[in-house]
Parts: C-alpha cells; sequence; structure tokens
C-alpha cells in the first residue's frame, strides 16, 4: 500500500480506513494532505474489493481548519488562480462509493467543512464542530455557510459562521448534523462497523442510494422522488437485488456480488 506523508491508509475487509495525520498542527488541511487525501481516495474507489470508506483524524482533532500558516500570506490572486478551496478540497465529492466521516475532537473551518463532504458523519462525544473562519478576518470557503445551513437550519449555521461558536456532539446530534454519537474509544470500532455494513451489501445499489440522497439537496422534491423512482427501476436490473428478494423468500443471507 502507498506510503503517504500526511495521511495513514489501512484496509479493514471490504472497509479503506484513511486517518488525517499531522498531529503537530491538529490535521490542520495544508495541499500536500489533499494531494495525498485524493489519492487515497482514488485509490479506493477504484479498488473493486473496497465498498465503503471510513475518513477520520485523531482523538484530538478530525482537523482544525484549513492550514493558517500556508494561508497567511497568499494574495487574492493566489487564491483565485488556485481557485483554492476546490481543486484538492472538494476531490471526496466525487467519490461514489459511501465515506462515513468518523469525528472526535475539533472538526473546525475546513475540517467541519470536509466532515460535511462526507455522506454522513458519526461523532465521538468530544467532539466540537465549528466554523471560526470570522475570528480570522475572513469566511468558510468550502462550503460552510451552504452544508451547515442545509443541514442545521439558518437559525444555528448563520450564529456559528457571524460568531465563531463552536458546537458540541450533543448539540450537533439534536441539530441534525451528526448521525448519532459514540463515546470516543468506541469511534473507530462504530464507523467500521457501519461501513462494513455498508460494504457488505450490493456497491451498485449503495452508490445509487447516495445519488438518490443527494439529489435531494440538488433539486425540486418532484423531480427528486421521480429521479429516485428510475434508480428505483434500474435495481430490477441488477442480479443483486434478484438476489436479495430471493435470499429473504428462501430465508437465508443474501449474496451479493455487485452486478
Ligand atoms: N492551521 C495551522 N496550524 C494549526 C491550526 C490550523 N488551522 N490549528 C492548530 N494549529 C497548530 C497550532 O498552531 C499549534 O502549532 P504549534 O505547536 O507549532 O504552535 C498546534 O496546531 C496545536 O494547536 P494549539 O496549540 O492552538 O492547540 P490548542 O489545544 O490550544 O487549541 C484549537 C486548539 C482551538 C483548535 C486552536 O488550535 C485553533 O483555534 N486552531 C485554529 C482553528 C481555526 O481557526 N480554523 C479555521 C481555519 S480557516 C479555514 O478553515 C478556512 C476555510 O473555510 C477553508
Amino acid at each position: 500500500m502507498t506510503a503517504y506523508e500526511n495521511i495513514l491508509v489501512e484496509t479493514h475487509g471490504k472497509v479503506g480506513l484513511i486517518r488525517l495525520n499531522r498531529p503537530q498542527a491538529l490535521n490542520a488541511l495544508s495541499t500536500p494532505l489533499f494531494i495525498d487525501l485524493a489519492q487515497a481516495l482514488d485509490a479506493f474507489q477504484a479498488d473493486d474489493g473496497i465498498g465503503c470508506i471510513v475518513l477520520t483524524g485523531s482523538p484530538k482533532a478530525f482537523a482544525a481548519g484549513a492550514d493558517i500558516k500556508e494561508m497567511k500570506d497568499l494574495s487574492f490572486m493566489d487564491v483565485y488562480f488556485q481557485d483554492f478551496c476546490n481543486t484538492g478540497w472538494t476531490h471526496v465529492t466525487t467519490i461514489r462509493k459511501p465515506v462515513i466521516a468518523a469525528v472526535a475532537g475539533y472538526a473546525l473551518g475546513g475540517g467541519c467543512e470536509l466532515a460535511m463532504m462526507c455522506d454522513f458523519i458519526i461523532a465521538a462525544d468530544n467532539a466540537k464542530f465549528g466554523q471560526p473562519e470570522i475570528n480570522l478576518g475572513t469566511m468558510p470557503g468550502a462550503g460552510g455557510s451552504q452544508r451547515l445551513t442545509r443541514a442545521v437550519g439558518k437559525a444555528k449555521a448563520m450564529e456559528m459562521c457571524l460568531t465563531g461558536r463552536q458546537m458540541d456532539a450533543a448539540e450537533a446530534e439534536r441539530a441534525g448534523l451528526v448521525s448519532r454519537i459514540v463515546p470516543l474509544a468506541d469511534l473507530e470500532a462504530e464507523a467500521l462497523k457501519a461501513a462494513e455494513k455498508i460494504a457488505s451489501l450490493s456497491l451498485p445499489v449503495t452508490m445509487m442510494v447516495k445519488e438518490a440522497v443527494n439529489a435531494a439537496f440538488e433539486t425540486t422534491l418532484a423531480e427528486g422522488v421521480r429521479f429516485e423512482r428510475r434508480l428505483f427501476h434500474s435495481t430490477f436490473a441488477i442480479l443483486d437485488r434478484k438476489e436479495g428478494m430471493a435470499a429473504f423468500a428462501e430465508k437465508r443471507p443474501a449474496n451479493f456480488i455487485n452486478r
């Protein structure tokens, strides 16, 4: 397996685990980190043996945001020409297999944005989410003002982006930002368990489910429902759909072959 400087990569059966690994900077998101992350995500996307990906950090920080030391001397022309916060940053949203964010500690700024780009977030009880860019004289640049607002509504998103206030795990769960909270010591095992369940199912269908749920954020209800129904119909062309229903009728576990 490729060795990276800013991340650690493992496989657990059919699950690919990526751990952000810049402990000296609380996993601050630097350009080299995003290059590593994109490469690792693409490798798992291309690997037929992988059905789900978990993205995690350390017990202290998922990621404390964009690397402020890397950013501090950039000019408007630098960030504009690089399209900073797009190239590399949003790569995870191009991954078609399900991606779970397992968040412990700080998920601030770009860290919160990266977690929200994943398909769902499982939070440790010490997780803290925030968009503190306002304290630096700037603002969210990787979707924070948009994804946080869709996740938790205008009132909380506006307050968090305007004041930099952090949400703890309990508030994040109440607000719908995270799917559930688990004790810090169980975070990785719980995220892997959810990922193993997803990876044991039919990959083409889990990919379609991801597409359908994501469509809810991009389209009208009528169009979204129509899109979902067409995807549902298309599962009837998949051997795994036949196998899943046959296995139910025959009272045996299904054996999905991703076809
Ligand atoms: N960028 C670069 N380095 C960072 C960093 C960041 N975002 N966050 C933490 N670090 C570094 C610190 O500079 C420190 O390094 P040194 O030991 O070399 O000084 C090390 O990580 C440990 O950090 P602290 O000593 O600050 O740790 P703490 O426990 O006292 O505080 C914290 C933790 C509250 C998260 C604090 O580190 C902090 O406020 N970090 C910045 C958070 C932030 O503003 N994030 C938003 C960034 S902007 C952004 O993300 C833009 C966007 O939308 C794309």
